[in-house]
């Protein structure tokens, strides 16, 4: 398969390329690092990089920015952050990746547990969030061709604990390369409409 994994340089899109590299032929998109740059908050930035990649079988959105704040303070810019990115960039990624993907093609997103289990400053993550869910089960009912999508939906990675770590108290982590099994289930396997809750134990 001619996969493009989107955040391919993260801790996260890292361990999927990884985990996809050895049978698969996969091609690396960030926004200053990879084969192909792509900004997913820009629809021209996505339709660019896809018409120099020509058809693909897969697309991995591991990326989508998003404001922490409190809600008292979350101003309107930095709303738009997340909605333009976490919210439209993915949602942008799958109508206009869509175009691009062979029959029986699929479009695997990234949402988190903040959408099912708040935390401090986590508001704007989880409204949007929570919308890629919905608009992960709606749309996979109207992608044509046999498209599929899903959402893998992590909960904090355990490298990314010296960062995070002090919003999830309590909460369990889950090492990058064990999450990555989602996206392969999603990439691989043959279920759509699915968020992919990468969080037993919580
Ligand atoms: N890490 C966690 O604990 C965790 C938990 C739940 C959900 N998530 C979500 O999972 C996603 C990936 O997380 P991560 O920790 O792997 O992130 P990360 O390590 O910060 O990596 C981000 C990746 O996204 C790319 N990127 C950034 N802005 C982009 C844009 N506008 N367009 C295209 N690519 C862009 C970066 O590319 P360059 O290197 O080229 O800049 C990089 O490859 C994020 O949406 C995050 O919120 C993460």
């Amino acid at each position: 398969m001619k996969i493009l994994v989107i955040g391919a340089s993260g801790t996260i899109g890292s361990k999927v390329v990884k985990a996809l590299s050895d049978q698969h032929e996969v091609l690396k998109a960030g926004l200053s690092n990879g084969d192909v740059k792509v900004d997913i908050s820009t629809p021209e930035s996505i339709r660019d990089a896809l018409d120099s990649i020509g058809p693909i079988d897969a697309i991995v959105c591991a990326t989508g920015d998003v404001a922490f704040n409190a809600f008292e303070q979350l101003s309107r810019e930095e709303w738009d952050k997340g909605i333009n990115s976490r919210l439209m960039g993915q949602v942008n990624v799958t109508q206009i990746g869509a175009q691009y993907l062979n029959d029986g093609g699929s479009i695997t997103l990234t949402s988190g547990i903040i959408a099912d289990h708040p935390i401090p400053y986590g508001t704007s993550a989880a409204t949007l969030n929570g919308a890629i869910h919905h608009f992960t089960k709606a749309a996979a009912t109207e992608l044509p061709r046999g498209i599929r999508l899903n959402t893998v939906s992590p909960t904090v990675v355990t490298e990314s604990l010296d960062v995070y770590g002090d919003y999830f108290p309590g909460f369990h982590s889950i090492d990058a390369e064990d999450l990555s099994k989602s996206y392969i289930r999603s990439v691989l396997g043959i279920e759509t409409g699915q968020i992919f809750r990468a969080y037993a134990g919580n």
